[in-house]
């Protein structure tokens, strides 16, 4: 590993000089909007309208299996009053971080890629368990898996003119495994994220219960990046575990599966 890259990047850590990404501006604008007391479906639907792509992919979602209408709609305004706010604001904000880790053509894209896939995998899994267990919203288990790993990003971002070799370089994401908890904890905080997810986002590792009663987001989070990063014996053990049993998962159906796979594809 090189190490001349650690010391520059702990380096510009400890200066604040690491550039922390903004947040898409117009993500920003619908969640405001949706978080409006008095906002309607109508408001909202106004503020997504002025971006085409943002508007496909919600409709895309609303229509799918994820929420289970028996009609199609076209509308915009429909499918998010269908949905609800909450569901939309969520959506928003996963697109906007789908959106942040655009990969770009070069070694380092490729990871930033890795990293959304993984986030889309972990948030789809979420999703599931909580829409299983019924004890933590399945709509704030998405939006924090989707966020979980996004301390990578900076990182990430910090290395686009390191080679090829080295970023490719299993070793590399490795070193970082610690780093990304911290970073991300400053991100969250960067862009005024709610406690809870906070937590998630720095304390993801931890396949601890928490002393409540309550199920956390953390908790949830956590179990399922697990099971996404475990092979099939692991993850036998871990419906075993503690945290499982206090998630209320005991392991999916053939259909949950398949709604996995389809909210991965959305957001990867
Ligand atoms: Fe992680």
């Amino acid at each position: 590993m090189n190490t001349s890259f650690m010391e520059r990047l702990l380096d510009a850590l400890n200066q604040n000089r690491l550039v922390l990404p903004a947040f898409p501006e117009a993500a920003m604008r619908a969640r405001d909007v949706a978080e409006r007391l008095d906002a309607s479906a109508l408001d909202v639907a106004r503020e997504v309208a002025k971006d085409p792509a943002l508007t496909a992919r919600i409709l895309k979602v609303a229509n799918s299996s994820m929420f289970g209408f028996r009609q199609n709609t076209g509308s915009l305004q429909q499918a998010i009053s269908r949905m609800g706010l909450d569901h939309t604001k969520t959506l928003v904000t996963n697109f906007a971080l789908m959106q942040l880790m655009a990969p770009p053509k070069a070694a380092y894209g490729q990871l930033i890629a890795r990293v959304r896939t993984h986030c889309a995998e972990v948030a789809a899994v979420a999703y599931t368990m909580a829409e299983i267990g019924g004890r933590q919203s399945k709509n704030r288990a998405l939006l924090a898996g989707m966020l979980h790993d996004i301390g990578y990003l900076p990182l990430i971002q910090f290395a686009k003119n390191e080679p090829d070799a080295f970023l490719l370089d299993p070793a590399f994401m490795a070193e970082l495994k610690e780093l990304h908890l911290q970073v991300g904890n400053m991100l969250m905080m960067y862009w005024q994220f709610a406690p809870d997810l906070m937590n998630t986002v720095s304390d993801h590792h931890n396949l601890a219960c928490d002393n409540s009663s309550e199920v956390s987001l953390r908790e949830v989070v956590a179990l399922a990046n697990a099971w996404v990063r475990a092979d099939e014996v692991e993850r036998a053990e871990l419906l075993q575990s503690e945290l499982a049993e206090k998630v209320n998962v005991t392991g999916f159906g053939k259909e949950q599966e398949a709604r996995i796979g389809e909210i991965k594809r959305f957001f990867s």
